[in-house]
């Protein structure tokens, strides 16, 4: 299949670059390099550098080479300047993303895999979130992931494409291979954060919040490795073959707490990790944990890499060879 991943050069765009490709897929890989990095990308990829908003060269590109599938995970992604920055989160995560739909609309483009994230679901009012749980965003960037699902479901009654949105739960790990990793400038997210604090490149960890009600009084999330939530975006695409537009969750349906998280990166790194107490965070919720019934049951998604300890340890292996990211 002819596919376009946009947000290649980051995090996971890179991981499902590789997979693409291992599978025999031929890439178009979009990115802008305002967050990721050229390097990431495998070489065997046609690399865009290039903007979703140009309507114009997207819609070129799309059609020079016919492309069947686009994996769309360009987006700004960092809820806390998402809170002092909204417009810059709904111009980019937002109108860009119209004005890529715009050239995709006037396309052959057949499936539209979404990137959308846990946070269009806000304070939980039970856990496991299930897809059906209400929607009400803490931030302007869940917000702006829950107007994109909306968008896709409009755009696809006048387009040829049918699309999932996929909500990821926390995203977690490295490629196996120790060449493919998390490099966020800069980084917000906790696994790689107590891991630069095991490499000696930030000295504590803040812990927001250590009075929340769960057994240890930190906030617990669900953690899903990068591999396995690269996997179900192919599995996604195969069930769009037969079926309607979708929306999945992607999480490994366990919990971890803050403390957990640490204590892990302690055992697989041999490190004493520092850590500092700090007050609660607005905007986050005590508990974050999927349900991924649907996903395993409708794209017979199975995690490879469901432990912890493994998402930890490839996270280490890669961030130990790259203490500073793409640029070491
Ligand atoms: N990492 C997580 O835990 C997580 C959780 C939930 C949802 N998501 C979503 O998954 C997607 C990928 O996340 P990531 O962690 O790989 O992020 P990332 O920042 O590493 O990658 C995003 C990439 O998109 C590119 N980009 C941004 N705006 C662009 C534009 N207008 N045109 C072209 N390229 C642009 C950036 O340069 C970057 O390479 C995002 O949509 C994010 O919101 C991530």
């Amino acid at each position: 299949m002819n596919m376009m991943i946009t947000g290649a050069g980051g995090y996971i765009g890179s991981h499902a670059v590789r997979k693409a490709i291992n599978e025999g897929h031929r890439v178009i890989a979009v990115d802008d390099f305002s967050h990721g990095f050229p390097e990431a990308i495998d070489p065997r990829a046609i690399v865009a550098r290039a903007n979703i908003e140009n309507t114009e060269l997207m819609s070129d590109t799309l059609q020079t080479h016919s492309i069947e599938a686009i994996v769309h995970f360009s987006a700004y992604s960092e809820v806390r300047e998402s809170i002092t920055n909204p417009a810059k989160y709904y111009l980019n995560n937002v109108a860009r993303t119209i004005k890529f739909l715009e050239a995709v609309k006037e396309s052959e483009v057949k499936y539209f895999i979404f990137s959308s994230s846990a946070a269009v679901y806000g304070e939980p009012l039970y856990t496991p979130i299930d897809e059906d749980h209400p929607k009400a965003p803490l931030s302007p960037y869940g917000r702006t992931k829950l107007m994109v699902e909306q968008i896709l479901s409009d755009y696809s009654q006048v387009a040829k494409f049918k699309y999932t949105s996929l909500r990821y739960f926390n995203v977690a790990g490295a490629s196996p291979e120790g060449d493919l990793g998390e490099a966020h400038e800069p980084e917000t997210h906790l696994i790689p954060i107590v891991l630069k604090v095991a490499l000696g490149e930030l000295p504590f960890v803040q812990i927001f919040g250590s009075d929340y009600n769960t057994p240890d009084g930190t906030c617990i999330r669900d953690y899903i490795h990068v591999e396995d939530l690269v996997q179900a975006h192919f599995l996604a695409i195969s069930f769009l073959q037969l079926n309607h537009s979708e929306v999945f969750n992607l999480g490994s349906e366990r919990g971890f707490s803050v403390r957990e998280v640490i204590e892990t990166c302690r055992r697989v790194t041999g490190k004493s990790i520092e850590t500092r107490e700090e007050p609660r965070r607005v905007g986050d919720p005590a508990i974050l944990v999927a349900s991924s019934i649907k996903s395993r049951t409708e794209l017979n998604w199975t995690p490879k890499f469901p432990e912890l300890d493994s998402m930890v340890l490839d996270a280490w292996n890669w961030h130990r060879k790259h203490p500073k990211g793409y640029r070491s």
